[in-house]
């Protein structure tokens, strides 16, 4: 969580760091703050809440002629999100001034140590302790590459910082453990951010950084070095292929209504050079060689985790391949049984999520083998794994994650279909069925999409002042009906809970009354007639059905929203982005913040 972004080069810096932190505010937005050196003194600007408040503060010549230094959009960890809080922190002496993103977890015992030096605190951050220990060193080694090295190696924690000093006018200095942090590249100026929406629209150049990597750059050269033994390392540049309208919003109001209308896309290019149309076969390059797991064990938080309970029915139906599904945050503090030719499977939009990457960490040390399923190039996720699937999403900037949902799967659904032909699980008449439905669902969505934007919005002013709502689902349907729950409480801040059908009745039906609607998934499948007779219970005790389903579907409902028949599991691809349509438009009719809902931030970086 936090954005952080550095800048160096010929164009003035702020309003390239007020650009960069604009796209990184997805990382949180409790509070903001950048520095910069000009006229030989370090400037400091901070606000507490978004960006704006920032931007509002800016004023004087100096914020004009600065042609480098840092910037950071706050997600609270340690202390209040006020501006005191605010990052960049500086030094006693005013020298250093640094922004971080990540968790130093013994600060208590540094804060200590330095106190005892004489050093005076003004905030409540580990991050304060953090510059302070680095002004500490460069009093003892006199050079800040090497006061850096020492500092990251008293530090535990994560953390990806970036520094400035008012006696190295254009220099930055960052490094990253167990954070994000890439370097941008460009012609006359350099960047370190975050994420690269950060300096897209100046460079696609991008070097992605290590743990315990240190970066010193100005404007004309960059250098990257290993900081345990301060050895220079030669790093690959990397060619960014996607645009910087990707990450704009594209005439859409929220980047989360535009995520969504871009799935029949995101369909397509995941399904691009997947499928060999003459041979009739699933191509998964990234998987030649590896032999077929006995069972998959999938490791992922939040939505992904979804979208991983998903891919349980798939798998296992398809490719008969047991699956188990764990929050990675209970994963990481588990036993790990090791079971013969398991395979372990990360899911993680970001590739940043540190519960997953935990789990994913734990997997690799005990040498067994990692899929890696992610949407973001270069991400720890993928870095770590031994394969990785990319899922094809494009940048994700909305914190309610959508479209990357979708992508999950698809890829989950390719990789089915690719251990089931691997297994001669599947005759080609049946592939040839999957395979014709896959093709046409871009269409299919592209064309409902407006529909059901339609219906979302006449629906959410009935249900808006529920107290309380339940998403059930069968089979198939039941982690989208978790998936349904978790978009609506996170945007529009209503209550929601997503239950199996036929669990309702072992406890939860006592919260049944009229206030507490239930959004049903009962959509043609074997299991119909099961989630009928649930939505019988639920209306015997005067809960308000809303029923998802399709039409010449007979079922006892208040409402009805009726999508076309698609065979199973691809109604989920109509499914998902109805639920999406709802939660979305019922947070705009309440005036929420979709695209920056409370409390949240995008990518959990923090345990
Ligand atoms: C919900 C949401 C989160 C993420 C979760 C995992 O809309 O966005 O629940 O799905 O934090 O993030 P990734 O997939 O980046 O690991």
């Amino acid at each position: 969580m936090c954005g952080i972004i550095a800048y160096t080069g010929h164009r003035p810096a702020v309003p390239a760091i007020i650009r960069g932190l604009k796209s990184l505010e997805y990382r949180g937005y409790d509070s903001a703050g950048l520095a910069f050196v000009h006229s030989g003194r370090l400037h400091l600007f901070r606000a507490a809440g978004k960006l704006q408040s920032l931007e509002q503060k800016l004023a004087g010549g100096e914020v004009l002629h600065a042609t480098s230094g840092i910037g950071h959009t706050r997600w609270a960890t340690h202390g209040l999100p006020n501006e005191v809080n605010a990052h960049p922190h500086l030094d006693v002496h005013l020298n250093l001034a640094l922004v971080h993103n990540g968790i130093i977890e013994n600060y208590q015992q540094l804060k200590t140590m330095l106190s005892d030096q004489g050093c005076t605190f003004r905030s409540e951050t580990d991050s304060e302790v953090l510059v302070c220990l680095i002004a500490h060193a460069l009093n003892h080694y006199g050079s800040i590459l090497k006061a850096l090295a020492w500092s990251m190696s008293q530090v535990h924690g994560s953390y990806a910082f970036a520094l400035i000093s008012k006696d190295h006018p254009g220099k930055v200095w960052a490094a990253r453990k167990a954070s994000p942090l890439v370097l941008g590249i460009g012609t006359g100026e350099n960047f370190v951010a975050s994420d690269i929406p950060a300096f897209l629209p100046f460079t696609r150049e991008v070097v992605f950084l290590e743990d315990d990597e240190l970066v010193e750059m100005d404007s004309g050269q960059w250098n990257v070095y290993q900081a345990s033994i301060l050895e220079h390392t030669l790093k690959k540049i990397h060619h960014i292929a996607w645009d910087v309208q990707a990450a704009q919003k594209g005439g859409y109001k929220h980047f989360m209504l535009k995520e969504i209308m871009e799935q029949p896309k995101v369909l397509t290019d995941c399904l691009a050079g997947r499928i060999d149309h003459k041979k009739n076969r699933i191509i998964l390059e990234e998987l030649e060689d590896m032999p077929v797991p006995s069972r998959v064990q999938v490791v992922a938080c939040g939505t992904s985790y979804h979208a991983g309970l998903w891919g349980k029915y798939v798998l296992e139906s398809l490719a008969g391949i047991p699956v188990n599904v764990e929050i990675a945050s209970e994963f990481r503090y588990r036993s790990l049984i090791q079971e013969k030719d398991t395979l372990y499977l990360s899911i993680s939009q970001s590739g940043e999520t540190a519960d997953t990457l935990a789990g994913q960490h734990m997997v690799r040390e005990h040498g067994l083998p990692v899929l890696g399923l992610c949407n973001v190039l270069g991400s720890s996720v993928a870095r770590g794994a031994d394969r990785v699937l990319y899922t094809q999403a494009g940048p994700e900037i909305s914190v309610a994650s959508t479209k990357a949902m979708c992508s999950q799967l698809v890829m989950l659904y390719l990789l089915g279909l690719y251990f089931a032909q691997s297994k001669k699980n599947l005759d080609s008449r049946a592939l040839n069925k999957y395979l014709s439905f896959l093709n046409e669902l871009p269409d299919l969505l592209q064309a409902q999409l407006p529909q059901m934007q339609i219906r979302a919005r006449e629906l959410c002013s009935r249900y808006s002042r529920a107290r309380s709502l339940f998403y059930v689902g069968r089979g198939i349907y039941f982690p989208l009906a978790l998936e349904g729950a978790l978009k609506l409480k996170e945007i529009s801040y209503i209550h929601a809970q997503g239950y199996a059908a036929g669990e309702l009745k072992h406890g939860p039906i006592a919260l049944i009354e009229p206030d507490v609607p239930t959004f049903a998934l009962a959509l043609e499948n074997d299991l119909l007639s099961k989630i009928k007779s649930n939505l019988m219970e639920i209306k015997a005790r005067s809960g308000p059905v809303l029923a998802l389903t399709n039409p010449g579907v007979e079922l006892d409902a208040d409402e009805r929203w009726e999508l076309p028949k698609v065979i199973d599991p691809l109604n989920s691809f109509l499914v998902l982005p109805a639920l999406q349509l709802f939660a979305y438009e019922m947070a705009v009719y309440l005036g929420k913040d979709v695209d920056q809902p409370r409390n949240l931030a995008k990518s959990v970086t923090v345990e």
